[in-house]
């Protein structure tokens, strides 16, 4: 049982891949210092440098197809239009030929078309930002995904100076829930009155004075509200020059499910492309005068994600750095070191050559049996190139010439 155990213990420390070199083996020099310090600063910039960029995190952008049929679309206007709500009506019409009052109501509030200062601040600010961050946004859409805010520009502020004068504009606000598919969100002269395909906008007691599509836009946005999404539209400001105009906007509205570590959730991005004309039927231009939004969701949704690296990855890499600078030190070193040896001994060489010879062939001597064999070592294990000097002291000595 014993001598099993030994033999066990006895095989494990044959497959001891480190095995222990004695001190007296061992030999510093001054490359081989300087090596050191050298491979340790560089180690310890390399793995610093490693830890930091483990802790950035990266965003991977996915295309799938948008399976999710079922779910509702949320739209969120914020919108002055220059004409007195009495004069305008706003809803939906879409693909499903749904009544308007399936999708909810939205809010309707008489004011005044001009802002007061503040207002107007804000306003403007929001149109710079945004058109800022509309052309800048490939170089600082990481930014952008990793910000946190979802309101990056605040809500108007509350008109403190009111003009003189009647309440001539209309803003219309809040939220429609409406269905993924292809739609229309209008706002044009008229309540609009049910009719079993689609609706139409009553709007007889109107002169063409009364027509003013002039509108602003503070808020338009799809979905809930998210970091990093861009609303392009929110900062639209357009001045109708002529009572009957209309202008559309053709929305693509593309889901999109966010996965950063500031903000999980489902919402949606819009592209837009804009355009207005005249109605004027002398001229061959039809339709009917109105803000029409024009809204098809993707088929495609996107994915955003926010990851560190794996942990794995990172442990290795750092494994890599640490054991890979060790030996290339160890084989630069031990390099350098044959140069400066080779060198010196040339140089001393040169100089030494008579004298040293004599005194060599003197000091060489074979060792004894008897040391030999206390040690167990054969004579031809050590060979001819051995010195008295070394073979003097020690067990170990001996070791580390015949091995080398
Ligand atoms: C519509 O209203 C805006 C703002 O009050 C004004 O600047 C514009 O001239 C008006 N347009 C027409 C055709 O009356």
């Amino acid at each position: 049982m014993l001598r099993r155990r030994r033999t066990t213990l006895q095989t494990v420390k044959s497959l001891d891949a480190f095995p222990k070199t004695s001190e007296e083996c061992v030999e510093s020099t001054p490359t081989g210092g300087t090596m050191s310090l050298l491979s340790l600063t560089v180690m310890v910039w390399l793995v610093v440098m490693e830890i930091m960029y483990y802790m950035e995190t990266s965003f991977k952008f996915t295309f799938k197809p948008d399976t999710d049929f079922s779910e509702k679309l949320k739209i969120n206007v914020d919108l002055t239009v220059a004409m007195p709500c009495k004069y305008v009506g706003a809803d939906v019409l879409d693909m499903t030929g749904e009544q308007v009052m399936t999708f909810g109501e939205l809010e309707m509030e008489d004011t005044w078309w001009e802002l007061d200062p503040d207002q107007r601040a804000h306003f403007d600010g929001v149109q710079r930002v945004n058109s800022y961050l509309r052309d800048q946004f490939h170089s600082i859409h990481e930014f952008l995904w990793r910000s946190g805010y979802t309101n990056i520009f605040g809500d108007m502020p509350p008109r403190r100076r009111f003009p003189q004068k009647e309440k001539d504009a209309c803003r219309i606000y809040g939220h429609l829930g409406i269905n993924k598919v292809a739609g229309n969100f209008h706002i044009t002269a008229g309540k609009s009155i049910p009719l079993p395909r689609g609706h139409a906008h009553l709007a007889v007691f109107m002169d063409e004075q009364d027509y003013n599509f002039t509108h602003r836009i503070d808020k338009l946005s799809f979905g809930d509200a998210s970091p990093g999404v861009l609303h392009p539209l929110e900062g639209d400001e357009q001045i109708a020059e002529k009572n009957f105009l209309t202008y559309q906007y053709f929305i693509m509205v593309v889901p999109t499910k966010v996965d950063t570590y500031s903000h999980r959730g489902s919402t949606f991005q819009y592209s837009v492309a804009e355009q207005h004309r005249e109605i004027s039927h002398e001229k061959n231009s039809h339709g009917t005068p109105g803000i029409f939004f024009k809204y098809d969701v993707s088929a495609l949704k996107v994915e955003v994600v926010e990851r560190h690296e794996p942990f794995l990855e990172f442990l290795t890499r750092l494994c890599g750095i640490v054991g890979g600078i060790f030996t290339c030190s160890g084989l630069v070193s031990r390099f350098v070191g044959f140069l400066v040896n080779c060198f010196t001994c040339r140089y001393f060489m040169a100089q030494k050559t008579a004298s040293t010879e004599e005194e060599t062939s003197k000091q060489s001597v074979v060792p004894s049996a008897s040391l030999l064999q206390a040690v167990n070592l054969s004579p031809s294990d050590v060979g001819p190139q051995l010195t008295s000097k070394t073979i003097i002291g020690h067990y170990y000595t001996i070791r580390c010439v015949s091995f080398n």
